[in-house]
């Protein structure tokens, strides 16, 4: 059955080539998906050798675990593994169909990714963009073909959940639709399409859910209440935990984005900017117990 919103399959470009711009933990992420799912070259790009040797390591050490778990053969790890690689210039994607970004949440930045792919690929390569929260319409703007541009917004971790949010930006053509929908097919993952709106629809209510628990610790409850009210629920986890998969920092934007689009419906916790500005990626430490540290930045006050 066609998902709702979807234009014709018909429509689809094949995609035989993906890009990957950025090598972090979410862009890691993404290529070892569409390497496994697609089965086609997969090329990582980032700024420096270190930051590309980790992402493309990421990606072997994952498909090592895939084979020792039994999920795969080694053959198939093998070939997995070279359809893998890294390239510190995008000119590496000269013949990719799909380029996807996941680089740093700051629209010019994303903006400047987007007009330097463009400069290198074909006319109907197909131009995704991971952004959490940052407006697609916005992000296309100014390039040659803004049609190209559409949203595909994955949720940590990336292997495990499903959910992917398709993002139609203002000018995205029919074209482009249905090859993001054809590749969510072939990726496995239930995607849903929404509107171009500050954080799409996951976001915004996980953002407001979020916040009401950190906003509570600010006021004065603590931690262990706050992250462990919730547990009769049969939740996944607990909110502190999840707040450490997404990461404060990307937390924090989302946060920032809707409070700048909805000033009186998102707030942005004082403590959660500086557990940020302490540069500390959790409330919990490698052993899962709450860092001392961390706890005195948040609850501190
Ligand atoms: N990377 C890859 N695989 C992972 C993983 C990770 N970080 N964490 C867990 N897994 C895998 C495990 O290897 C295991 O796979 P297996 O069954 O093949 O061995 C499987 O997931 C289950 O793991 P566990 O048994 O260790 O743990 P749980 O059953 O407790 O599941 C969880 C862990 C999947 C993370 C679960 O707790 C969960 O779904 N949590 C909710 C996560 C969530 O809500 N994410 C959305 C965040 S919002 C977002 O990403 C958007 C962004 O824009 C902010």
């Amino acid at each position: 059955k066609r998902p709702a919103g979807a234009p014709d399959k018909a429509l689809a470009h094949k995609v035989t080539k993906v890009g990957v711009v950025g090598a972090g933990l979410m862009a890691s992420q993404l290529a070892l998906l569409f390497a496994r799912r697609l089965e086609v070259p997969v090329v990582l790009t980032d700024l420096d050798q270190e930051r590309l040797d980790k992402g493309v390591g990421y990606v072997h050490a994952e498909i090592g675990k895939l084979q020792a778990k039994g999920r795969i053969s080694s053959d198939r790890a093998n070939r997995l593994k070279a359809l893998v690689t890294g390239s510190l210039t995008k000119d590496a994607f000269a013949d990719a169909d799909f380029v996807i970004e996941a680089v740093f949440e700051d629209l010019k930045v994303k903006q400047q990714v987007f007009a330097e792919v463009e400069a290198v690929v074909s006319e109907t390569c197909v131009l995704a963009t991971n952004t959490s929260s940052l407006s697609i319409t916005e992000m296309a703007a100014g390039l040659r073909h803004p049609e190209r541009v559409v949203g595909f917004h994955f949720f940590n971790p990336v292997a495990v959940l499903p959910l992917l949010e398709i993002v139609r930006g203002a000018a995205t053509d029919d074209a482009t639709l249905a090859t993001a929908f054809a590749v969510a097919k072939s990726l496995k993952k239930s995607s849903v399409l929404v509107k171009d709106a500050p954080a799409f629809v996951v976001n915004r209510l996980l953002t407001r859910f979020m916040g009401e628990v950190i906003a509570a610790v600010d006021e004065g409850t603590p931690v262990e209440t706050a992250d462990h009210a919730l547990d009769g629920l049969g939740l996944p986890m607990t909110p502190f935990a999840l707040l450490q998969l997404v990461g404060p920092a990307v937390a924090l934007h989302v946060a920032e984005t809707m409070h700048a689009a909805f000033p009186d419906r998102y707030g942005v916790s004082e403590n959660l900017a500086k557990l940020v500005a302490a540069g500390k990626p959790g409330l919990y430490g490698a052993d899962f117990q709450i860092d001392p540290q961390a706890r005195a930045l948040f609850e501190g006050g």
